[in-house]
């Protein structure tokens, strides 16, 4: 069963329609309408320059763009009869103008085709989508730095293996998560720099006969040039590639903080709270308060890191130039714009809202004989070698686990028993304060280095 005779733009050589399922199929109107006011302000610009060059008159380009503006209009305000038999957003905005204006409305499609213009429209969103990310990032950036600069002098464990290793700062733990957003604003940028240059001109692969001005089409839409080849510039997605590899990897980034925010709200921790808006409840455990934000986001990493490996094997088997497999791009572009940017701007509304449980955090570093490895530094500036020094160290920690106190509270006649070198000034470098304010150098987690680090992070964030 066919749709129609003929396909309105492309039925010339066919002696029926699509058949319904096929035209089902083929269609991408149902997933793309957001590329419509880029697939306009695309149009414009290259009706503009086909009047500079003559292909139209001045008052043919003036009437396509007033049409154009009017659709424009028309679909901001959600009166669009989007028609999924014309298959996608050009053809609904081309045969949409031609009805409004007229037979005019036919001449805009000289000198390109759909294959450079829906790479065109996608990198238009696609800028958009950067930069709107960019802020975003940007915003939890400065909410981290601020929790970072509030919880400077909070002392908590830090981990390796999940266990309590050595104790840092609070602040010093969020400038680590801050430093991963960093290296994401850098690579969305870059990103956002190789992604803006301009296909259109390519046509259909070839380039087009007219004698086009790309430069000027380039100019106006704010490229920063043209794509230099013409079967790349209809084939390319590494812009898509690389956003979506940018975008699982920001999504990484959060999964990882999620993970850390579900194990510290759990009561077994309770390092932190979120405020009551930020956490759902159960619907059988009246005392339950989860982190479902956290645990969603750390679910949707997945979907983003599928995108990735979606488009990648879209694009291994293409050969040039342009394929309709690409279409395919659209979804997982799309939705991984919409989950990232969801979950950044949800954790850049969380961030500054973490209530940290100062007393519990430091409570959990003080229970791990975390300053152990400041008691063997202490052995060697009294001349121990560091091995021997782990050694005794190593059996007063066993002493303590078996007298069930931490290390700061065994006498100093029975430290004196594991080596003769430890001295009453032990006591300084065995408190949890000590520990922290030594390691002061860049990088290090004391207290002054935090915020030190932190405005150094705040003017990074700002220039
Ligand atoms: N919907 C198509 C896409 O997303 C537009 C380009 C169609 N080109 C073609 N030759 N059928 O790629």
């Amino acid at each position: 069963m066919s749709t129609q005779s003929s396909h309105q733009t492309w039925g010339g050589r066919f002696a029926e329609g699509p058949d319904a399922r096929v035209a089902a199929f083929t269609e991408s109107i149902s997933f793309e309408t957001r590329l419509a006011p880029y697939d306009i302000r695309g149009s414009i610009a290259h009706a503009r320059m086909l009047s500079t060059i003559g292909v139209l008159s001045a008052d043919e380009f003036g009437e396509i763009e007033a049409g154009l503006k009017a659709i424009e209009a028309r679909i901001a305000a959600g009166d669009f009869p989007w028609d999924a038999a014309l298959e996608d957003v050009h053809m609904n905005i081309e045969a949409r103008l031609t009805d409004d204006i007229g037979a005019l409305g036919k001449k805009l499609h000289t000198a390109r085709s759909r294959n450079d213009q829906v790479a065109t429209d996608v990198r238009l969103w696609l800028r958009d989508t950067l930069d709107a990310l960019i802020d975003e990032v940007k915003r939890l950036r400065a909410g981290l730095i601020e929790l970072a600069e509030r919880e400077a002098d909070t002392i908590m464990p830090g981990f390796t293996h999940m266990q309590v290793a050595q104790p840092v700062t609070f602040g010093h733990h969020m400038l680590a998560w801050q430093a991963m957003l960093a290296r994401d604003s850098e690579r969305l940028a870059q990103i956002r720099a190789r992604a803006n240059v301009l296909p259109l001109g390519a046509a259909a692969l070839a380039g087009t006969t007219f004698a086009i001005d790309r430069e000027m089409v380039a100019q106006e839409l704010g490229f920063d040039g043209v794509i230099d080849n013409s079967l790349d510039a209809v084939s390319d997605r590494d812009f898509a590639i690389e956003f979506v590899s940018a975008a699982a990897t920001i999504m990484m980034h959060l999964s990882r903080f999620s993970e850390e925010l579900i194990l510290w709200m759990s009561p077994a921790f309770d390092f932190v709270e979120l405020p009551d808006r930020y956490c759902t409840g159960s619907s059988i455990m009246p005392q339950k308060k989860n982190p479902d934000v956290a645990e969603l986001t750390r679910g949707k990493t997945a979907r983003v890191q599928g995108h990735l490996t979606a488009l990648l094997t879209l694009m291994k088997g293409q050969p040039l130039a342009y394929n309709r497999d690409n279409q395919e791009d659209k979804v997982p572009m799309f939705d991984t714009a919409d989950t990232v940017g969801a979950c950044v701007a949800l954790f850049a509304d969380m961030a500054p809202h973490i209530m940290v449980k100062r007393e519990q955090c430091r409570e959990a570093a003080r229970r791990g004989f975390a300053t152990a490895t400041d008691l063997a530094d202490y052995l060697v500036r009294a001349g121990v070698a560091f091995r021997d020094a782990h050694e005794i160290v190593g059996n007063c920690v066993s002493r303590a686990i078996r007298e069930g106190c931490d290390l700061a509270e065994l006498e100093l006649t029975t430290l004196r028993e594991y080596s003769d070198a430890i001295g009453e000034d032990v006591y300084e470098v065995l408190t949890l304060e000590g520990s922290v304010a030594a390691r002061n150098h860049i990088g290090g987690t004391a207290p002054d280095q935090v915020r030190a680090a932190a405005a150094r992070a705040r003017h990074a964030l700002e220039s």
